[in-house]
């Protein structure tokens, strides 16, 4: 049926405009999906990428600001005194303040990674 003011209606049926809407939008979908892949093929290789990379950065953040008052004998004697990673977290946060650091989490996270993969390994 045809509008009565503009003499226009929206063609129905096989081919017409609500069908090519639909294939348009199972376009734009893969497309998409396309992109998603794309965005969590490169997520995975910079997580694997940096973990490496973030130690390294935390052993000259250690090197830096840590040896001041201990040695790393310390993390890796018999009654070491950190006993899982939440402990760790939180030792090496209050030690850099004990060693004026100024970190940020991200640094902090460094020295943890570094810690933990070096000595810890929890
Ligand atoms: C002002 C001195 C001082 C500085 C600087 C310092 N620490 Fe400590 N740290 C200590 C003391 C004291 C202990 C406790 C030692 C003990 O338990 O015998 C300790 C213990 C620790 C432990 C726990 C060891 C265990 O028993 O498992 C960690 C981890 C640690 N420090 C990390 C750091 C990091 C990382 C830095 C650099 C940001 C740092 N420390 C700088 C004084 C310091």
């Amino acid at each position: 049926m045809r509008h009565l003011s503009c003499g226009f209606s929206f063609p129905r049926g096989r081919g017409g405009f609500s069908t090519r809407h639909a294939k348009l939008k199972v376009l734009q979908k893969d497309y998409k999906m396309k992109i998603n892949l794309k965005i969590c093929i490169i997520a995975l290789v910079l997580a694997f990428s940096s973990s490496p990379l973030q130690a390294d950065k935390g052993k000259a953040l250690y090197e830096d600001k840590c040896t001041r008052c201990h040695s790393t004998e310390l993390f890796t004697r018999e009654d070491r005194s950190v006993k899982n990673l939440e402990v760790l977290k939180t030792r090496v946060k209050v030690c850099s303040i004990a060693a004026e650091a100024e970190w940020a989490d991200d640094k902090i996270g460094n020295v943890v990674d570094y810690l933990n993969k070096n000595f810890y390994k929890f």
